[in-house]
């Protein structure tokens, strides 16, 4: 219960519903055009269910169906659940990038709860922006708060062969390119991919974030890997609609489940599922709705020692659907008990770390490892710096070539992607396998929104002598599906002025994994005479939100947030216009 002196109602609704006179009339009248009893309006409390679904997210496209077992629980424990609508993001579809509108889902998330006779919140999540853009407008209105993810795909199938969402769209583009693969395989593939409700079964930010999300205590433990068409995932639903009104009556808000302690734990379970790079940034802006201090140092840090235990692709073999067969994201935790915070707590009420010891043991598989035969330790997103990246970048070790984790050559620079996907198929290109591909102008201002395109496609002449990596460097993200020794999020980016906007073709540039280490090997003084001659793009954006956007937008080592929206205004219940 929210109140502290007797005049006060118990729940925010009351100020809705509980009032007498005109304004409660109106109130509860338009509300009963829907058919509910007045039971409704009797001071239970009102849950309200967020929804991001949307058909042009296909990832999200169930969540109405998930919605239901969340209602059915939500009645079950005497609240009053009311389902509404958010700005849906689709990574598939949405242009020019989803990221462009994470921070928008969050604005309309906290208007929307804020302005509502609200006591308590399930967001239902799944496409990559929809977890952490729903998570950062909760945070900052601190509201009892519970995350029901939409669950990933089944195993995609081609050819007898189990393939992962979006990694093998990378692999077999590749593939195609170099004349490995026909266009009708090619075809098979596209429809084999995809084949039920959910979100991208690979370990991508979906999952990652899915994963991180029951890390940091936000959902049901054991919840993040469910399948979506398994029929625990509508079970899962219907128990946190259950929970979420016993929440409300603990006052247990977002602010007290996703403390440091919390965001350590996610930092933790990121390095040891192999999660994606995504993260990083998802995690710094979601700290900074809760005013929790996060920097790229700490989540380094805190992943050094952590062994990579899930074997999943992008990094490693398997898929979702197996991940949840042997045991989840619990399986994995179980392992690492002694790294967690033992501090965090879950939605649950209980520890983090009390939830694991009832955590269903399976036996070993090699779909997770156990503790003591890691797929490698410390093989977590590294943050490099140097005069490159001043502010830092970031590398996921997993997915880097180990003879590329030390590296020195001769950067190629390209001004955008489009430019960068036209010279990628000229068979003269000027480039080798030593080459460091930069890519500039693809940051959160840049783009704008920060594309994922950090992952660069191998130049068609190398990828035809069977060159599958070379070091590529940009300000851009890439995919969570996506691999390769690829340092990504360079900041400040290049339209900010930052190093990267520097470089030159033909600059040596030195890659030091190992030592977090990213340097461009020209002088102090040839810098600052580019300096000179260096001139930001003129503003493009000239209206709208992607005005707005790149006018606050906060580096990605700050999370890509709007510098405005950091923080909290709490779920103060504002003025009434009746
Ligand atoms: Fe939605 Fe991958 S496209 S999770
Ligand atoms: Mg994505």
């Amino acid at each position: 219960m929210t109140s502290t002196s007797d005049d006060e109602p118990a729940n925010r609704s009351r100020h809705w519903f509980g009032e007498t006179g005109r304004g409660g009339f109106i109130h509860r009248s338009w509300m009963r055009s829907q058919g509910f009893t007045e039971e409704v309006f009797d001071g239970r409390p009102v849950i309200g269910i967020c929804n991001t679904f949307s058909e042009f997210t296909p990832c999200n496209a169930h969540l109405r169906h998930v919605a239901d077992a969340v209602k059915r629980g939500v009645w079950q424990a005497g609240g009053f659940p009311v389902e509404f609508p958010v700005m849906s993001l689709g990574e598939s579809l949405l242009r020019p990038t989803a990221m462009l509108f994470r921070n928008l889902l969050s604005m309309d998330l906290e208007e929307s709860l804020r302005g509502n006779p609200v006591d308590g919140t399930v967001l239902l999540t799944g496409c990559d922006k929809t977890t952490p853009g729903s998570i950062m407008g909760a945070a900052s209105v601190d509201l009892p708060t519970m995350v029901v993810t939409g669950g990933p795909m089944l195993n995609g199938k081609f050819r007898g062969c189990d393939i992962g969402s979006g990694t093998a769209v990378w692999q077999y583009t590749q593939d195609l390119n170099a004349g490995r693969m026909s266009e009708a395989d090619y075809a098979a593939a596209e429809a084999g991919m995809s084949r039920s409700n959910g979100h991208c079964m690979t370990m991508g930010t979906a999952s990652t974030m899915a994963c991180l999300t029951e890390a940091m205590g936000l959902s049901l433990p054991g919840s993040a890997a469910i399948p979506a068409v398994d029929s625990r995932r509508y079970a899962t639903a219907q128990r946190a609609g259950q929970r979420i009104v016993d929440m409300v009556g603990e006052d247990l808000r977002i602010s007290r489940v996703v403390t440091q302690s919390a965001l350590r734990n996610a930092v933790i379970a990121n390095a040891a599922i192999g999660g994606s790079t995504n993260a990083v940034i998802h995690l710094l802006a979601i700290a900074g709705r809760l005013g929790l201090p996060l920097r790229l140092e700490d989540l380094d840090a805190w992943s050094r020692e952590v062994p990579w235990l899930a074997n999943l692709q992008p990094s490693g073999s398997y898929l979702m659907e197996d991940f949840h067969y042997a045991g989840g994201l619990p399986a994995v935790l179980a392992e690492l008990t002694d790294l967690l915070d033992e501090r965090a707590t879950t939605v649950t009420g209980h520890g983090l770390l009390e939830e694991l010891t009832t955590a269903e043991r399976v036996p070993e598989t090699e779909v997770i490892r156990p503790r003591g035969q890691p797929l490698g330790v410390g093989a977590g997103t590294a943050m490099l710096r140097g005069n490159l990246a001043p502010d830092g970048a970031v590398v996921k070790q997993s997915a880097v070539t180990p003879r590329l984790r030390q590296h020195r050559g001769r950067a190629r620079v390209f001004a955008s992607i489009e430019d960068y996907d036209v010279a990628a198929q000229d068979p003269d290109l000027d480039v080798d396998a030593d080459t460091v591909l930069v890519l500039q102008n693809s940051g959160p201002r840049g783009y704008p929104g920060m594309p994922e395109v950090g992952n660069l496609t191998i130049p068609r002449k190398l990828a035809e002598q069977g060159v599958d990596d070379m070091v590529r460097i940009s300000d851009a993200r890439m995919s969570g599906t996506a691999y390769g020794t690829v340092v990504l999020h360079v900041c400040p980016e290049s339209a900010v002025g930052g190093p990267i906007a520097l470089v030159r073709t033909g600059d040596w540039i030195e890659l030091d994994v190992e030592h977090r280490r990213l340097h461009l090997d020209v002088s102090e003084e040839e810098l600052a005479r580019r300096r000179e001659e260096w001139e930001p793009a003129p503003q493009r954006e000239e209206r709208g939100w992607s005005k707005l956007y790149t006018e606050h937008v906060l580096q990605a080592d700050q999370g890509c947030d709007l510098d405005f929206l950091v923080g909290s205004s709490g779920s103060t219940v504002a003025r009434q216009s009746h």
